[in-house]
């Protein structure tokens, strides 16, 4: 069985030493015997350290919200994998919509990351997921499989397991409501399906694919019953660190059920 994640970026949200340290020891006390969901916190660049020292040695993993597309050299403001590799990051979001959106990321240096994550031994996580219009125009899937494409293009057979996928439609980021939960797992079972056709069956089946968009407590109890959603990815519901506990809680609840612990 995939293992599953319940992760959260905090984007801007979370700003000062101060802060992270609330959030990030409240959530370290609620979720200290969870053994059984990979969990991990993603706060701006420059309080990484910060939040490393707290969950060190911790079942609680961290890692960046984004990455430069070069690992050195003249490149004003960015950060490269070797120094998230140094500050013991594990997990590297990259793609996300307001990225995309607000930074011209494409498609094209998401999958230079991509490959510079992987050989810096760090997990990429992309996000991926149709707009608005496109969704209302039918072109959702190609704009999806467009996007998994170039990610994976060139990247090692052996390697392309180690990739996550956050399929976050960008139509419910920051609603009042997430997609609905079985729109999400067919759409999960699309993705999975594109990677079989590419990579083999083999890949595809060990691929873990979260769903991220507006997750609350009810709707996570939802979304992980399906059998293509791996895990979830929370935004602003995380920001209480009760309640990300509650929702890591869930899942390691319905994990255990599933498998008889
Ligand atoms: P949201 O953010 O839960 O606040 O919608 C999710 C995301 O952008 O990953």
């Amino acid at each position: 069985m995939r293992k599953r994640i319940v992760g959260s970026s905090w984007k801007m949200h979370v700003n000062t030493k101060s802060a992270v340290d609330t959030l990030a020891k409240e959530i370290l006390v609620g979720v200290k015997d969870v053994s059984n969901v990979d969990m991990f916190l993603i706060p701006t660049f420059p309080l990484i350290d910060h939040l490393a020292n707290i969950l060190r040695d911790s079942n609680v993993a961290w890692g960046a919200q984004n990455m430069a597309f070069v690992d050195y050299g003249a490149y004003t403001g960015e950060v490269p994998a070797s120094t998230l590799a140094d500050l013991g990051c594990t997990y590297i979001e990259l793609g996300h919509a307001e990225r995309r959106a607000n930074f011209n990321e494409t498609d094209h240096w998401i999958n230079k990351k991509v490959k510079l994550c992987l050989d810096a031994g760090l997990t990429p996580l992309v996000c991926i997921g149709e707009t608005k219009s496109e969704k209302e125009d039918g072109v959702g899937r190609v704009r999806i499989k467009t996007q998994i494409l170039w990610t994976l293009e060139g990247v090692e057979m052996a390697e392309v397991s180690k990739v996550i996928f956050a399929y976050e439609p960008v139509w419910a980021i920051g609603q009042s409501e997430g997609a609905d939960a079985d729109y999400v797992n067919d759409m999960h079972r699309f993705i999975r399906n594109v990677i079989a056709s590419e990579y083999g069956n083999n890949i595809a089946q060990a691929i873990r694919i979260i769903y991220g968009g507006s997750v609350k407590l009810d709707s996570a109890q939802d979304y992980i019953s399906k059998e293509n959603i791996d895990g979830l990815f929370i935004g602003r519901f995380a920001l209480e660190a009760k309640n990300y506990i509650a929702i890591v809680d869930l899942v390691e609840k319905y994990v255990n059920e599933k498998e008889g612990l």
